[in-house]
């Protein structure tokens, strides 16, 4: 089983035809959605075939109960969340362009609620975890105990970050635990005080370090692996990009998938990024979710992506 902790959004989606350089462009459709890193990137575990569980707080109003179906039409298990007031999804109005860039608008005043369940669900949670799913940014007070406790136990930590919700020395002490991080260069940058993506990578490295990944959307993404000093790139997928929301935390899931599954770091990449790029050349209103036999028939219709060393 996955387990993922972290926010979860409910997204307004505007779409337009127009392209980011038009400035103003007429709404073509309008979508509400639940969204935020753990969310999708359980989803997208689930989808692939993998138990998962979302751990956390949930508020008991129907309209944010309703955040919990979605887990659950998803196949999503929500048995490790407790009800709680107030704690419930990021609100976030969600502008997606013609070119399928996007800005997110939010209010995260809800998120500051957020909690874990009961020591005795979250025992339970980590006892059935193969693998720990965390978005160190936007994350409930505990969670750098709950990263603790699976370090100790030996579970893989994947982790993501992408802004300071959470204290940064907080993040750097989960970064730290983290077995496999995969963070967007923008954020790494941020974290590190460094603009050469090189230097990133080595100064989010440890020797807990499994993998670190920063990804730069439809440039790819860097990594360095355990055993191996030399840094790399691997390019993208090229594709008419339709909607890239929430494309990074699918790249999460499919990776956790991998990584599960006994994949090659290489390997998996490839995987997480074909499940990515996939679900971003989607239509509007399609089912946003990679599955095995979408992915293969994605990667089989297009050229190896490329590594190099950097
Ligand atoms: N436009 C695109 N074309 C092809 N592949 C893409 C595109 N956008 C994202 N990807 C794939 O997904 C990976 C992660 O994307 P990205 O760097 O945008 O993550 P992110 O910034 O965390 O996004 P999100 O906001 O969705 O979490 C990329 O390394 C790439 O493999
Ligand atoms: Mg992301």
């Amino acid at each position: 089983m996955i387990i993922g902790l972290g926010c979860i959004a409910f997204d307004q989606i505007l779409a337009t035809n127009a392209k980011w350089k038009d400035e103003k462009g007429k709404i073509v459709r309008r979508e509400f959605r639940f969204g935020g890193n753990v969310r999708n990137s359980l989803v997208a575990v689930a989808a692939l075939g993998v138990k998962a569980a979302y751990i956390g707080t949930m508020s008991g109003e129907v309209k944010w109960k309703s955040a919990l179906d979605d887990f659950k039409e998803n196949g999503v298990s929500t048995e490790f969340v407790d009800f709680s007031d107030k704690s419930h999804p990021a609100e976030a109005t969600i502008v997606i362009t013609g070119d399928g860039e996007r800005f997110i608008v939010y209010d995260d005043t809800p998120l500051h609620h957020l909690g874990l369940p009961s020591e005795e669900k979250l025992a339970k949670a980590l006892a059935g975890a193969d693998l720990l799913l965390v978005d160190a940014g936007i994350c409930p007070p505990g969670t750098l105990d709950v990263i603790k406790r699976c370090a100790d136990l030996k579970i893989p930590i994947i982790l993501d970050a992408e802004q300071f919700f959470v204290k940064k020395e907080i993040i750097l002490e989960m970064i730290t635990l983290s077995t496999d991080l995969i963070l967007p260069l923008n954020f790494a940058r941020l974290l590190t005080d460094k603009d050469d993506i090189s230097e990133v990578i080595d100064t989010l490295w440890n020797d807990s370090k499994n993998l670190v990944v920063i990804t730069e959307g439809s440039k790819g993404c860097y990594l360095r692996e355990k055993g191996d000093s030399v840094k790399k790139h691997m390019s993208a997928y090229e594709i008419n990009a339709v909607d890239t929301n929430g494309t990074g935390d699918i790249f999460h899931g499919a990776y956790a998938y991998g990584l599960l599954n006994g994949m090659k770091t290489i390997e998996n990449l490839e995987f997480a990024s074909a499940a990515a790029a996939s679900v971003a050349s989607l239509p509007h209103g399609s089912v946003r979710k990679p599955t095995l036999s979408s992915i293969k028939e994605f990667m089989s219709t297009r050229p190896a992506l490329k590594c190099s060393n950097i």
